[in-house]
């Protein structure tokens, strides 16, 4: 999705980097208004939230409460109509089109629910490919690629096309190419909406798995047990955002997520 036509540019340097502070994402009054038609739609009213680094935030809410609108803000694929929103220590709303893209390549992966493989690239392409504007060379690119998917449990499918792996196995795909460049954060929109019970399980495990190697996770999901598994959750309805104490969320869920650890 964010590999379309992107010019080779620089990422801006982000303050954060060389200040060292422990927060990846700051939202400050954010707010989303849409026009359709003559109705306006407001999709995020007043958003404050903040995350540090190596947290997993997951983001509940019911179908139309704005998550995937307050994903797209926090994924620099769509602008705030307010507010002021810092990423790694970078004021980032008022970046242009260029520099929006180069941070969200190279700073930000992407995990979605419907996977967006390339269906005529190998697997080991469809991962590689996500660092085509990242300045790394092609044997580099091969050979993370090669390490994302091992460290995903795919490599011994490096070389099928999506179409010949199961759902689970497409969206561990979609993960290896989603922190194969090293991302800030991960930001996945329901990334087991499409998998049954047992797959979404494994899955999850998946996202445990990375939390425990530092990597900073926001989790969309209209799933109390999905968002049970992050260390904070945070709710959405109407576009306003609250945060749930951890044992409003689906006690018995957070009891079974630990028990599987
Ligand atoms: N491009 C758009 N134009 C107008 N309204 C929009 C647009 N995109 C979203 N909305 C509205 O904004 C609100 C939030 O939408 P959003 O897609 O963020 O919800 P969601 O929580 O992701 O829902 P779901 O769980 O069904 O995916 C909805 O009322 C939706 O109709
Ligand atoms: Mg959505």
């Amino acid at each position: 999705m964010a590999d379309g036509a992107e010019p080779d540019t620089a990422a801006p340097d982000t303050a954060a980097q060389s200040s060292g502070t422990d927060v990846v994402l700051s939202l400050r009054s954010i707010a989303k208004t849409y026009l359709a038609g003559d109705v306006e739609v407001a999709a995020l009213r007043d958003v404050d939230v903040e995350v540090s680094r190596g947290e997993y935030v997951s983001i509940l809410g019911p179908s139309g409460s704005g998550k995937s609108t307050l994903l797209n803000v926090l994924g620099l694929l769509d602008r705030p109509t307010a507010g002021s929103y810092v990423f790694e220590g970078m004021e980032v709303t008022d970046l242009d089109e260029q520099e929006r893209t180069a941070v969200r390549g190279r700073r930000i992966g992407f995990v979605f629910q419907a996977f967006h493989l390339l269906s005529h690239r190998t697997v080991e392409d469809n991962v590689a490919l996500s660092m085509l504007y990242t300045g790394v060379g092609t044997a580099e690119r091969l050979r993370r690629a090669k390490q994302a998917l091992e460290s995903v449990g795919l490599a011994h499918r490096s070389s099928f096309l999506p179409t010949q792996l199961s759902g689970g196995e497409r969206q561990r795909v979609a993960i290896a190419r989603a922190i194969v460049t090293d991302p800030a954060v991960l930001l996945a929109d329901e990334p087991t909406g499409n998998l049954d019970s047992v797959t979404s399980e494994s899955i999850l495990a998946l996202f445990d798995d990375l939390r425990r190697r530092g990597l900073t996770i926001v989790m969309i999901t209209h799933d109390a047990h999905v968002a049970a598994r992050a260390d904070r959750a945070v709710h959405i309805r109407d576009g306003r955002l609250t945060e749930l104490p951890p044992a409003a969320i689906a006690a018995p869920a957070r009891a079974s997520a630990r028990g599987q650890r």
